[in-house]
């Protein structure tokens, strides 16, 4: 019989530095009411300096694995969702499954920006339903500050960093992955790009003078072309899981913008209660976004075993992913994570320290 694909563990991590819209206004020429009434951000989480993205990843994994009651040793494969790897290589999953003291995973890093993680836990269902693998760890997780350029106020006012895992394990059970749907058009390749640092454009002093390994983005265009491809990446994930937007208890939207979600939620007809909004204390935190916003739903009950959760994201590329799936872990086990933020979902109380600009 083909095994079903269900979560049973959860985590999420934020660094504790917190950087307010105040502050990027001593930085660049905006201020906290235009980020708040044009994205609804009023602050982001800042990576210290001795953090990357594989310590935030495994303070999510290791959330999930405790959450889950696995075993490191029991984990099959690692996959990291992300667009700021640790390297461009090795990939950040194979140093996550070594952190994590996972000896006897795969790991490999998926990049599909900010649908990163939806991809991943499209292709990790894969793994589990054909038979392959029992255990697979999934990772949302950016460290998007170090690839913005801070002087530029299209882009610095929008994006934080962040890590959110899953552990997606195989099961007799009911439940679990019951629809998806991945999409891509590279037509949208100049819309958010990093244009150096690759195989088109290396490194070079021309490219880092010219600021070309920061991300650059279209906003206008984004913005017109996130909001129709969200719409329809979540009627076609439920329309794969024979279900309509009435179904569906719980909705986790990629954080990007809170304009882009209220638009999508007029456009289905979703109601308002049904929505999850944290972006007003992460900003966009690309891959890590729909992970972690899922562990807050989890942690303030808002999610319950029966419950039926679309999740969609969408991203440079342009690409998008959504997922149906429904929960089936008894919530009260975030208690047994070592981390903080999975437990209660609350950010932790923390000092700012200064970030030095450009
Ligand atoms: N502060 C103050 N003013 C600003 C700022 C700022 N931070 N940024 C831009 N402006 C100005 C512009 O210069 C412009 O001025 P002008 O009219 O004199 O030219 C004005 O504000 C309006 O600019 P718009 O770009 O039209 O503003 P808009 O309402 O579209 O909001 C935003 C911009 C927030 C970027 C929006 O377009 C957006 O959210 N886009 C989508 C982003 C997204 O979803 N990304 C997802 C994927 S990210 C990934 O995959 C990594």
């Amino acid at each position: 019989m083909t095994p079903n694909a269900v979560i049973t563990g959860w985590g999420m991590y934020a660094p504790s530095r917190v950087m307010t819209n105040d502050e990027l206004a001593t930085m660049v020429d905006t201020s906290d009411e235009w980020i708040v009434t044009r994205t609804g951000i009023r602050e982001r989480r800042i990576a210290a300096e001795d953090e990357t993205t594989t310590t935030l990843s495994v303070h999510a994994a290791r959330d999930a694995l405790a959450v889950a009651g696995v075993d490191a040793s029991e984990v099959d494969l690692v996959i990291v969702g992300t667009c700021s790897p640790d390297y461009p290589l090795p990939a950040t999953a194979v140093l996550v499954a070594t952190e994590l003291g996972a000896t006897r995973a795969a790991g490999f890093d998926l990049q599909a920006a900010c649908s990163g993680f939806l991809y991943a836990l499209a292709t990790a269902s894969g793994f589990i339903r054909s038979g392959m693998y029992r255990n697979v760890v999934v990772v949302g997780v950016e460290v998007l500050s170090r690839f913005i350029n801070w002087r530029d106020r299209n882009t610095c006012v929008l994006f934080g960093d962040g890590a959110g895992a899953v552990l997606l394990s195989a099961s007799d059970q009911a439940g679990g992955l019951l629809g998806w749907d991945l999409f891509s058009d590279g037509t949208g390749c100049e819309g958010i790009i990093v244009p150096a640092g690759g195989s088109r454009r290396p490194a070079s002093i021309e490219t880092v003078e010219g600021n070309l390994h920061y991300i650059q983005m279209a906003g206008r265009d984004v913005y017109k072309y996130a909001t129709r491809q969200l719409a329809d990446s979540a009627t076609k994930a439920l329309g794969q899981a024979g279900l309509t937007v009435a179904d569906v208890d719980q909705f986790v939207f990629h954080q990007a913008n809170l304009r882009i979600i209220e638009h999508v939620e007029r456009e289905l007809g979703i109601p308002e209660e049904k929505v999850f909004v944290n972006i007003e204390k992460y900003g966009n935190t690309s891959a890590a976004s729909v992970p972690m916003a899922l562990a807050e739903a989890v942690a303030e009950g808002r999610i319950q075993p029966g419950d039926r959760i679309l999740m969609v994201a969408f991203g440079a590329g342009y690409t998008a992913g959504a997922a149906v799936v429904e929960w089936t872990a008894d919530p009260a086990r975030a208690f047994l994570a070592p981390g903080e933020q999975t437990r209660l979902g609350k950010p932790r109380v923390v000092q700012p320290e200064p970030v030095t600009a450009g």
